[in-house]
Order: C-alpha cells, then sequence, then structure tokens
C-alpha cells in the first residue's frame, strides 16, 4: 500500500479537520496499521489500557486458530481478564472521568413535541433500575433477553442492564414480524421478552405487544415456550399521546406473565453491583439472514467487542469530547449495537437517538434535527440518502447544517452520485464522507477511510481498518495481487469479530470458514484498483440487500412457498434507484391456479407478514417455470438477468430446458 497518487479524482481531507485528529494524515494511518499488524499485542494492550479490568488478563490479546484444515475454529481475547461492559460504558464515565453530567443521549421522538435529555448518571441509575428488575424476574447470568422494543431510552435502558447483569440479549428489530420474533425466541430460549405497547412510526401506529403476544403464542405451539415473564413499556400509553385516556390501543395483557414497566421500576433500587465477566463471556446474539433461511444467531462476546467497537468509534468518527454525534439506524440491527450503543458510550461520547422516520412530519426532518442538536459528525445509509436526494436541496436550505463535519455511510455500496451530493449538498464539500464496510459478524468497521487521513474515492471503503488484514481470492482459492477481482477475504482475527453461531459451531464454521482454509469468507464481491483502493462489488452468495438490510433468497422463497397457490418460488434482486435492489419474485403456481392482481397482492402481504415490511417484494413475475440446471438447481444468475431485461445471457449450455427463458423474457412485462 503507497500513499494514494492517484490518477483518479480524490477528495483529500480538510486541513482543519486535521489539525486535531487523532490520526491526521496518511502516513499515520499507515504507520499505525503497519504496528498493529507486525505487533498485534502491543496495539490491542494499549487500547485495552483505557478500560477497567477487575483481574487482568493472563493470556494474549488475541488466540485463534483461522485454519479449518487445523482443528475447530476459535478466537479468544484477553483470557484470564474480568470485566464488565456495562461498567465500562457508565460506571467509568461517571465515578472516575466526571462526566456524570454530560449528555449521553439527545432522544427525539416520533414527532418533534417529544424528546428527552438522558445524562451518563441518570443512565446508570436507570440501567442498574433495570437490572434489578430484571434479577427479580429470575433473569441469570447467561441467561437470554429478547428484547423487541422501538427507538426508545428503554430499548438503551435494557440491554445495558442485561450486560450489567451477564445477561445476554437478542434484539429484534420491532418491524420483524410475529413470526420472525418468534423464530428468534425460540432460536435463543429466552426467559424473558421485553417490549412496549405500542409505537408510531411516521403517522402509523404499530401494536408491539399484540405481535409478540403472537409471537408468544406461535412458540408455545409445539413446546411449552420459553418466554416466563414479559416487560412492557408504556410508550405509547403515556409517552406519546400524552396519557392513557388517549391510548388508542387494545393493549393484551396475561396477568401472570406481562408486567408494565413503570410500575415495575417504580420500587426498584438505583444501585446494582455489576456482574464481573470473562473476557469471553457472551455480550449478545444478533441473528442475521442466513443463505440456508434460517437465521444465525452470531454470537459477540464482552471484551474484545468492547475494545473494536470503542476504537473504530474513536477514529472512524475521529471522536472529540464536544462532539454530538447522530446514528440514524435502528439499534435492532448491527449498525445500532455497536455505533448507537456500545461504541459511542465507551468513549464517553453524546449522541442523538432517534424514534421516528426521515420524512415525518416533514421531508426535512433529518436536516431539522441536525440543526437541533448542533450534530457534527452524521452516519447514515445509501438508502437514506437516496431517498432524501429526490426532494432536491431546497429542504436543506431551510436548517443550519453548518455544525458537520464528519459524514458516514453504512449497510451497502454507495453509489458514486448518491455519494456526490451527500458530500456536496449535505456536507457542503467540507465533510469527508465515511463509507465504512462492515457486517454484523465483524462486530464493527472492517473496512473504512479515516477521516482526516484517507483521500478519498466516492464509492469505495477505501483501506482496512487497523488489526484488520483483507485479501481477495479467485474462486480456486489463489490470492490475487495487485489490482484484482474476487472474494473479499481476511486472514486473520479482530477482537470484534463473532465467536460463534448460537448453538451451532459447525454453522460458523461451514459458513465463513470452510470455502477458503486459513481465512474468513465475507461472502463479498471485492475489487482492489490500482491504487490499493477496496471496492465492495456486493453479496456472491444467495443474499439480497435491499435498503441496506440483508435477507436471503430462501427466506423469501419460503415465505411465497407456504401460499397454496404456490408451487415454487426463485427471489433475485433487482436495482431500485432508492433501496439500492428491491426484490423480483418469481412463481410457480399450482396447476389449477390463476395468476391475477388479487394473487400477487397475497403473495406480497404473505411475505410481509412472514418476514416484516422490509422484505415486501416489488415485482411478482408469474413462472410456468424456473429456469434449471440439469441437476435441478435453479440458474439464480439467468432470472436476476431476465429481472434487469439483461438479454445478453451468456452461456446458458447448463439449462436443462432453455425455452423457459424466452417464454419468461415474453413475460417480463406482465410482473406486478
Ligand atoms: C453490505 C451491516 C458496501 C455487505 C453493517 C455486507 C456494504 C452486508 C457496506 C452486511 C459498505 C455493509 N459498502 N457494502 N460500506 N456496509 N455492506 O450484517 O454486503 O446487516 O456483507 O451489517 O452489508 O450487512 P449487516
Amino acid at each position: 500500500m503507497v500513499v494514494p497518487e492517484s490518477k483518479d479524482k480524490l477528495f483529500h481531507p480538510p486541513d482543519d479537520l486535521q489539525r486535531d485528529a487523532h490520526v491526521p494524515d496518511f502516513n499515520s494511518y499507515l504507520e499505525i496499521y503497519r504496528k498493529s499488524l507486525e505487533d498485534p499485542e502491543a496495539f490491542w494492550k494499549e487500547v485495552a489500557d483505557e478500560f477497567y479490568w477487575k483481574k487482568p488478563a493472563t493470556g494474549p490479546m488475541l488466540q485463534y486458530n483461522f485454519d479449518i484444515t487445523k482443528g475447530n475454529i476459535y478466537i479468544k481475547c484477553m483470557e484470564g481478564a474480568k470485566t464488565n461492559m456495562c461498567y465500562n460504558v457508565l460506571d467509568r464515565h461517571v465515578k472516575d472521568r466526571n462526566l456524570g453530567e454530560k449528555v449521553a443521549f439527545h432522544w427525539e421522538g416520533n414527532s418533534p413535541e417529544h424528546h428527552l435529555t438522558i445524562t451518563y448518571q441518570q443512565l446508570l441509575s436507570r440501567v442498574c433500575r433495570c437490572a434489578n428488575v430484571l434479577k427479580k424476574m429470575g433473569v441469570k447470568k447467561g441467561d437470554r433477553v429478547s428484547i423487541y422494543l422501538p427507538m426508545i431510552p428503554e430499548l438503551i435502558y435494557t440491554m445495558l442492564a442485561c450486560a450489567r447483569i451477564g445477561a445476554v440479549h437478542s434484539i429484534v428489530f420491532a418491524g420483524f414480524s410475529s413470526e420472525s420474533l418468534c423464530e428468534r425466541i425460540m432460536d435463543a430460549q429466552s426467559s424473558v421478552l421485553v417490549t412496549a405497547d405500542g409505537v408510531y412510526r411516521g403517522e402509523k401506529l404499530i401494536n408491539l405487544k399484540q405481535i409478540s403476544d403472537d409471537a408468544l403464542e406461535k412458540c408455545g405451539e409445539k413446546a411449552p415456550c420459553s418466554v416466563t415473564k414479559c416487560l412492557v413499556v408504556n410508550h405509547h400509553a403515556v409517552r406519546t399521546k400524552g396519557g392513557t385516556s388517549c391510548n388508542k390501543l387494545q393493549t393484551p395483557w396475561d396477568m401472570k406473565r406481562d408486567m408494565w414497566w413503570d410500575e415495575a421500576m417504580a420500587d426498584s433500587p438505583e444501585e446494582c453491583e455489576p456482574e464481573w465477566l470473562d473476557a469471553e463471556d457472551p455480550l449478545f446474539i444478533l441473528y442475521t439472514s442466513g443463505s440456508t433461511g434460517k437465521p444465525k444467531g452470531v454470537l459477540h462476546t464482552t471484551a474484545g467487542y468492547l475494545l473494536y467497537t470503542s476504537l473504530t468509534f474513536k477514529y472512524v468518527f475521529d471522536h472529540h469530547h464536544d462532539d454530538v454525534y447522530w446514528c440514524t439506524a435502528d439499534v435492532g440491527w448491527i449498525t445500532g449495537h455497536s455505533y448507537i450503543t456500545y461504541g459511542p458510550l465507551a468513549n464517553g461520547a453524546t449522541s442523538v437517538l432517534f424514534e421516528g422516520v426521515p420524512v415525518y412530519p416533514h421531508i426535512g426532518r433529518f436536516w431539522e434535527i441536525i440543526e437541533k442538536y448542533r450534530v457534527t459528525k452524521f452516519y447514515t445509509a445509501p438508502t437514506a440518502i437516496r431517498m432524501l436526494m429526490k426532494y432536491g436541496q431546497e429542504p436543506l436550505q431551510k436548517f443550519d447544517l453548518s455544525t458537520l463535519r464528519i459524514l458516514g455511510t453504512v449497510g451497502e455500496p454507495i453509489n458514486p452520485e448518491a455519494w456526490q451530493w451527500y458530500h456536496e449538498v449535505v456536507g457542503q464539500g467540507r465533510c469527508p464522507v465515511v463509507d465504512t464496510f462492515w457486517q454484523t459478524e465483524t462486530g464493527g468497521h472492517v473496512l473504512t477511510p479515516l477521516p482526516a487521513a484517507t483521500p478519498l474515492k466516492p464509492g469505495s471503503a477505501t483501506f482496512p481498518f487497523f488489526g484488520v488484514e483483507p485479501t481477495i481470492l479467485n474462486e480456486h482459492g489463489e490470492e490475487l495481487e495487485g489490482e484484482a477481482e474476487g472474494y473479499l477475504v481476511f486472514r486473520r482475527p479482530w477482537p470484534g469479530i463473532m465467536r460463534t453461531v448460537y448453538k451451532s459451531q459447525e454453522r460458523f464454521e461451514s459458513t465463513y470458514f470452510r470455502k477458503f482454509p486459513g481465512f474468513y469468507v465475507t461472502g463479498d464481491g471485492c475489487r482492489r484498483d490500482k491504487d490499493g483502493y477496496y471496492w465492495i462489488t456486493g453479496r456472491i452468495d444467495d443474499m439480497l440487500n435491499v435498503s441496506g438490510h440483508l435477507m436471503s433468497t430462501a427466506e423469501v422463497e419460503a415465505a411465497l412457498a407456504q401460499h397454496p397457490a404456490v408451487s415454487e418460488a426463485a427471489v433475485v434482486s433487482r436495482p431500485h434507484k432508492v433501496k439500492g435492489e428491491c426484490l423480483h419474485c418469481f412463481v410457480t403456481l399450482k396447476d389449477t391456479k390463476e395468476f391475477n392482481q388479487k394473487l400477487v397482492e397475497e403473495l406480497k402481504k404473505q411475505v410481509r407478514d412472514r418476514i416484516g415490511p422490509i422484505a415486501t417484494p416489488d415485482f411478482i413475475q408469474n413462472a410456468p417455470a424456473l429456469p434449471k440446471t440439469r441437476s435441478g438447481k435453479i440458474m439464480r444468475r439467468v432470472l436476476r438477468q431476465i429481472a434487469r431485461n439483461e438479454t445478453d445471457l451468456g452461456d446458458l449450455s447448463t439449462l436443462a430446458d432453455p425455452k423457459v427463458v424466452e417464454v419468461l423474457f415474453s413475460q417480463r412485462s406482465e410482473a406486478a
């Protein structure tokens, strides 16, 4: 890697940012990067020194086997150390750093009239109260707690309360269906579910308690449901509508199982001694789509995740004490875990926590919030940028965005047009855009620019973060040097990488380590250009990325196939102006069934109900037959080209019946 002197147009860091930056230029980046690979022990030890360890480590900073041919895959960080995540992100600031009065979160509700300010001291007290409530409900170290909450402060309280008592949280994004929630509760075998009565998302009122009850009922269909207690935040009834009298929801209630949050917290003590955990004790499970359709419980542990989220946050957003940081993701995704909760709090940062949606009650809501809280660092997804671009510059011009210094994106490749708009219109040409590539599995950023150090190329996630060693392999597992395109893999672990798939080490090893022994396989394609910049080209497995949300073809296909009229379904993605990709579904109907608009609506609803609104298909096409190989494997490549109307299909010799393709092309325009 050399200091980029490229023929491409580079966007260089602004001088004023470089002046007081943690990593002020590209040479410093290279120097630190080299050290992090040559002496990881010293590098990570220095990072660990900032935190509180009840007992120091007896083992090295990192121990691992990354080579499946040599035995089981494992990663361990700081063996022998005892610590507590919650203590490090809260008590340490309040007790040792005198930051009790500092604002941890500016909570901004769905409606601009609802907002709260939460200091570190307040956060600590509320987390302790919640921890005591969970203990009273019988939750012990190692127990799983499922959390199905919208973006409200109680979501943060609950996750940190789990961390405090050593319980393992499993947060399920509150846009998921009861079916998805049930599946995740059953896999984790959680003993407690924390949810809310309801929430407004924009103008839509969602009855979360009803969805939760449906999920628990489904869980109980085959075996007794593991959840014995359900804690319900009275959010809609009390907070959003100013009193129960305005409560528009019928909140179903089970006297034996359910408990209102307010009542439970009222007499709960504000002190709670943290549970001192082993460095490798689990911190949380977060489910992510798997190519078989069954979600994978990605497991992250304590010490390594703390070091990694904390360090990436500090460097990638060049965090300073007086920053106001806003990440618009939902805590239900990994971005929210790492860069709303743990990373920022580990740094003692002040963040905005936003419950609502970008265009409610008006299309300038994001910009209004940036002005209101004087946001300095802003982190969002390409899909949000593309959606807001549609409204032009006018909505931004009404607000003062001059406090912004750094912009970030995550979730999917950002097209250069959206990058330029973000840079020019939102950042007024002044703010570097950090395009951060990472995954639920990686725990934190792995390819990313550093804002004051890295010359940017729009659309490239640029270079590896400290301690991360990427490489590109061809189909045969051979490493490609220089300019190249192939599979993105990593040669060694960093502290924040996942440790296993919950209850399935076998799936962990086969998904990430079997294809190319010695490497962690991301599942993403990648190109390295002549200047050494990395460009993510998208998923190369059977995964789809819609609005930055990953889902598997199998998951959507299974939902469609559950409809009585469908005999077979195949799902591919096609480009979408706002969402990046959208779903184009091919369905083969049972003999007697007719393809019509009513059926299309039913199928769309079916997918929405089974998985959640984010998975709603944009197109459903009737497919009298699907293109298959002679061995019966659906050729998704061909379907993808049909969906995209690309007529140059290349080699079709492996197809069992090439005529199928013509038929599908001719009927493409009827997709609805
Ligand atoms: C994609 C989200 C290009 C990628 C943090 C990855 C990206 C998947 C980027 C993980 C980026 C994420 N550029 N693609 N900056 N960031 N991706 O687990 O395909 O929800 O494998 O984690 O999103 O999605 P996940």
